[in-house]
């Protein structure tokens, strides 16, 4: 018997499986715009357990899901009995017994590693508290497609040291691009995933300065100063003040630099209207490729990558 593909953190998976699944990425979205695509899910049921909001990953999910062939079901965590205590190893293995695979967006990692162990279908990372993979892949395949292989470039992070630089660390390691970042004080990244990175040969930089960070690099990242579940840590906005990404800040990366936020972005906070909305962003093509990429992630966990 075959090992279940769960898609839980860019760290479990191995850099050639994520490289095969950016590329399939890439394929299947050409084919889904000229109307030539695949259904290899033709038959299978996804479900997909929310137990924090979301907009961009549900609908992608549902959607990609769908241009697959497959069908979805939208499980609200509060309306579930795991909202009333039933465990989610129960969880896991009778949802195991109805659906092909499992969509997952909750609070404590452990909650998601837990499902992983007692389902018999994979599993797949919609964000944690920790982690946001899901989100990394699609700006992986959005930095490709407007600035060719991210290998050997700088990635740049500012602000919040959250679960989607999380992520972005780990893919340092996987996908071989340098990654800077600058935090306040006390809100830096937890210590583990820079030591798997750079265990596994990620090159990282972690200051307090935005521009030290940003200096010299090919994509700025940021993302809200609180994050979902988070608001008990929350600090200060005058804290995070100097980790705005704004112009002044963009010209401090190299002029062909592209900018991220996995969005919902929080205008006039961690980013200017000037800079999102202006000619180096690329968050709405990177919300695009959330479909892309996942519509591969479903599909390789299935083997039909
Ligand atoms: N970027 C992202 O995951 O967005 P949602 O919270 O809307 O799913
Ligand atoms: N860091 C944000 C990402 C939202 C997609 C959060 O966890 O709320």
């Amino acid at each position: 018997m075959t090992a279940t593909r769960h898609f839980l953190d860019l760290s479990a998976m191995t850099g050639a499986d994520l490289r095969t699944i950016i590329d399939d990425a890439r394929v299947r979205k050409t084919a889904t715009k000229a109307g030539t695509a695949e259904k290899p899910l033709a038959g299978k049921m996804l479900a997909m357990i929310f137990e924090k909001p979301s907009t961009r990953t549900r609908v992608s999910f549902d959607v990609g899901m769908r241009q697959l062939g497959g069908e979805t079901l939208f499980l609200s965590g509060t309306e579930m009995q795991l909202g009333r205590a039933e465990t989610i190893g129960d969880t896991a293995k009778v949802l195991s017994r109805y659906v092909d695979a499992i969509m997952i967006r909750t609070t404590d990692h452990r909650r998601l590693l837990e499902l992983a162990e007692h389902a018999t279908v994979p599993v797949i990372n919609g964000l944690t508290d920790d982690t946001h993979p899901c989100q990394i892949m699609a700006d992986i395949m959005t930095f490709e497609e407007h600035r060719g292989p991210v290998q050997g470039k700088t990635i740049a992070w500012t602000g919040d040291g959250n679960n989607v630089l999380h992520s972005l660390i780990e893919g340092s390691a996987r996908f071989g691009y340098r990654m800077n970042m600058a935090v306040p004080l006390g809100s830096e990244p937890q210590d583990k995933f820079l030591n798997w990175a750079r265990n596994n040969g990620g090159e990282i930089l972690l200051c307090h300065e935005a521009e030290q960070a940003v200096a010299g690099a090919h994509c700025v990242v940021t993302d809200t100063w609180v994050s979902m579940n988070q608001e008990h840590r929350a600090r200060g906005h005058n804290v995070f003040q100097p980790y705005q990404v704004n112009a002044a800040l963009m010209k401090h990366a190299v002029p062909e630099a592209v900018f991220m936020h996995c969005l919902p972005a929080h205008r006039g906070e961690e980013v200017t209207d000037e800079v999102i909305d202006g000619p180096q962003s690329v968050v709405f093509d990177a919300a695009e490729n959330r479909l892309h990429a996942q519509k591969s992630i479903l599909a390789w966990c299935l083997g039909a990558v």
